[in-house]
């Protein structure tokens, strides 16, 4: 079994950002020392604290730092303390601007149901049954990335947000997509606005012109309003579902949603700098010093990690393991909780996972994890 080296770039950013952060690579540290790995954890400032820190969301030396990382792990960034400053200076500035330098044009949102999770999805149990299923949201181009603009004119006030794709843009992120679904259940859902946008127009068409070089996957394809609704009444019937990168944004928190909390999902970033790894559950600024937090999903982000960016799949699972393991014994954080549950912290939940694996080592010797 291979000793890997690896350089991670932590950016913890804001909120409960860093909370979570922390926690996560408490286990990746673990893991480097039961699995012989050397995992270099360097910090740099992002978003909100990097502008309280250096003046600038995103500093050249956090820049530089995540184009020399193997991988990186963002917390969260934003909050109400920087509400008020224009768009281009504002802690999410930070975040677009590292999907755009480092060309990270795929993102990847597993939703999964946990099985000990399966009643507290807001959906009605016999709809919870086969929650599985991956967005892959484009997320380099489109209105994010459009030109942002305020005019006034004779007192009147008008905004301007350009969208644009280049057949390019949507044919790399649709490929990752059709791999994915290659991988899983064959079963690809491509959604766009195609009766109203030109962009969507030109996305439908070549995600059709692509589906001939992956004949094994069914391609069906839906307007953003209906998937929106399937998502709600029919959740079981995705596998891949492709969007551009605001559609993503918002059916992602949506779809997070149903697993019965947006804490528990973690994300993939991937393009032609290093990959990404982030909890999709933002700043949540409200929750902040109370340990409350759920650290969850930024735990499955070390594990998507050490699995899609170093090809560590054992340890992986021995996180994954440990994290079903508590929750099968009934620990939860607030946000996750129902009446039967034991209510612990952040910082007491992610001591439980620590001592689950370390419990798991001892029952694995003296074969240990394959390694
Ligand atoms: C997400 C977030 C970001 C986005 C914000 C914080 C800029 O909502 O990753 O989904 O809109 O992309
Ligand atoms: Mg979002």
């Amino acid at each position: 079994m291979e000793r890997m080296t690896k350089t991670i770039a932590l950016l913890p950013g804001d909120g409960i950002g860093p909370e979570v952060i922390f926690a996560a690579a408490s286990l990746l540290e673990d893991c480097g020392t039961e699995f012989g790995h050397r995992f270099e954890l360097v910090e740099f400032p992002l978003g909100g604290a990097a502008i309280d820190r250096c003046g600038t969301p995103l500093p050249p030396e956090t820049l530089e730092g995540c184009l020399a990382a193997d991988a990186i792990l963002l917390g969260a960034v934003g909050g109400p303390r920087w509400d008020a400053l224009p768009l281009d200076k504002r802690p999410e500035s930070a975040l677009l601007g590292l999907r755009k330098k480092l060309d990270l044009y795929a993102n990847l949102r597993p939703i999964c149901l946990h099985e000990s999770l399966s009643t507290i999805s807001p959906l009605k149990l016999e709809r919870t049954r086969k929650i599985d299923f991956e967005i892959v949201r484009e997320l380099a181009g489109g209105l994010y990335f459009g030109t942002h603009r305020m005019e006034s004119e004779n007192g009147v006030e008008r905004a301007f947000d350009d969208i644009t794709y280049s057949t390019a843009e949507v044919e790399r992120v649709a490929r990752f997509a059709f791999a994915r679904a290659e991988a899983r259940s064959k079963r690809l859902t491509s959604v766009d606005k195609a009766n109203i946008l030109a962009t969507s127009v030109l996305w439908r068409k070549t995600v059709e012109r692509l589906a001939a070089d992956y004949p094994e996957v069914s391609v069906q394809h839906l307007y953003v309003d209906n998937a929106a609704m399937q998502l709600v009444l029919a959740p079981e019937q995705f596998d891949v579902i492709l969007t551009s990168n605001m559609f993503g944004d918002i059916l992602s928190d949506g779809a997070a949603a149903l697993t019965g909390s947006i804490g528990l999902i973690p994300s993939m970033s991937w393009g032609f700098g290093p990959p990404l790894f982030e909890p999709i559950h933002g700043s949540a600024p409200t929750l902040v010093g109370q340990d409350r937090a759920c650290p969850i999903g930024a735990i499955l982000c070390t594990s998507m990690m050490l699995r899609q960016a170093f090809g560590l799949s054992a340890e992986a699972e021995w996180i994954e393991s440990a994290v079903d393991h508590v929750l099968a014994r009934g620990y939860r954080t607030p946000d996750i909780a129902d009446v039967n549950s034991s209510v612990v912290g952040c910082s007491e939940f992610v001591a439980l996972v620590r001592a689950e694996m370390q419990a798991s080592v001892k029952q694995q010797e003296p074969y240990g994890w394959g390694v």
